[in-house]
């Protein structure tokens, strides 16, 4: 069980770059005033790297980057924008590609729009990376292309079945980084996370992440929705694991256009999610339950071998950890009235 008492959140000491030293001269981060970008951003700045920051801003905020803002060079812009993005990434040795539409129903809503941004704008981000010569991208993936398939856990050599124009989108730009590699010599490789969650997650959207929603409700004494049975499960993990991961993947021996699971291998069901958060916070509220969401996996777990063989990850912040942590920042961020 968490305690809250034992975990303090401090912005100045979550630095998932401090035991490691990257030698990034300078890095271009696509949506990096998002909720993983922006600690992507903090990470490499206070690594020593210069960074650029290309975002249109459409779910993420210049309040992510406002402790970075006067250190990095800022593009409120499309990554579709292409004199822009080429303007964005030169010199740079490096390319985080995170910019994208991240909500699995949203791509149902909208499926194509999501894939001029998630398929083609990662084309338009390759052909600026070969354009400009940058040595090597790191794409943001996800486990969504495995689709509902019934083995678990998620192994990167099994056959996908990717349900959601979301999850089609990621697997076609995780082959466009293979190509990348193997038609023009770029280094690329795909991390596909499993679900992050963590300080500055938007939960403002019907269509945010289920944690920051979560959060929300119960900071705010709310009932939450429950999307079908409940029992559907999440291997979630913490947004500072998934920075480390990043970092490991700019830098490792190989980058041949190979796809890493980045997830805990454990996973909790949604039911039992809100459950500890309740029990952590002492609430006593019953959930709303609401038809399962079109296009929703039941079971997602990461087989992690390849991660820790491929880039020596592993995971620093376990669940409850993690989950206290995120809720103190959101109750800090309830307290100061910032958003
Ligand atoms: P986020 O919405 O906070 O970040 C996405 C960022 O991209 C935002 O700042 C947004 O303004 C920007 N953006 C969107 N479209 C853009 C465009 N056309 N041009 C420029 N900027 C644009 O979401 P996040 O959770 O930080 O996700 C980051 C990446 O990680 C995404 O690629 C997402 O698909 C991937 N991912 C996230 C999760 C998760 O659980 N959060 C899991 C798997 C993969
Ligand atoms: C999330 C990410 C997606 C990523 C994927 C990897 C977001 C918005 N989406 O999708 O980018 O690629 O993980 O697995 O970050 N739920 C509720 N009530 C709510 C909200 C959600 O019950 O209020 C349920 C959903 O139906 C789902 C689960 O919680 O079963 C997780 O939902 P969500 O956080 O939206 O994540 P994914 O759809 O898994």
């Amino acid at each position: 069980m968490c305690s809250a008492v034992e975990w303090t959140f401090n912005e100045h000491e979550f630095n998932p770059a401090r035991q490691m030293s990257h030698q990034l001269k300078r890095a271009l981060v696509t949506g990096g005033a998002g909720f993983i970008g922006s600690h992507i951003v903090d990470a490499l700045i206070s690594d020593g790297c210069q960074v650029t920051v290309l975002d249109n801003l459409s779910t993420g905020s210049d309040l992510n980057l406002a402790a970075a803002m006067d250190q990095i060079t800022f593009y409120n812009g499309d990554i579709r924008d292409r004199q822009m993005l080429e303007k964005a990434v030169e010199d740079c040795d490096v390319i985080f590609h995170l910019a994208a539409m991240v909500s699995v129903p949203q791509t149902i809503d909208d499926p194509v729009e999501s894939a001029l941004i998630n398929e083609m704008g990662t084309l338009y981000v390759l052909e600026a990376a070969r354009k400009k010569n940058i040595r090597r991208v790191v794409f943001s993936s996800s486990c969504a292309v495995y689709g509902d398939t019934p083995q678990l856990p998620k192994i990167e050599s099994m056959p996908l079945n990717p349900c959601s124009p979301y999850a089609v989108q990621k697997r076609t730009a995780e082959r466009y980084m293979r190509l990348g590699c193997e038609l023009y010599g770029l280094e690329t490789i795909s991390l596909r996370y499993f679900n992050v969650y963590g300080p500055r997650q938007d939960p403002s959207s019907p269509y945010s992440g289920v944690i920051s929603i979560f959060m929300k409700m119960a900071l705010g004494n709310q009932s939450p929705v429950i999307y079908g049975d409940g029992n559907q499960s999440r291997d979630f993990i913490y947004v500072a694991d998934v920075v480390a991961a990043n970092l490991l993947a700019a830098t490792s021996a190989s980058a041949k256009g190979e796809i890493v699971n980045i997830g805990t291998g454990s996973s909790i069901g949604i039911n039992q999610l809100w459950d500890l958060i309740c029990s952590f916070s002492g609430l006593t509220i019953k959930p709303q339950h609401q038809p399962a969401r079109p296009g929703d996996i039941y079971a997602s777990v990461a087989d992690t071998r390849h991660a820790k063989s491929l880039l020596g990850f592993n995971i620093d912040y376990p669940f409850e950890t993690g989950l206290a942590l995120t809720y103190q920042w959101y109750q800090k961020e309830q307290k100061s009235g910032h958003r």
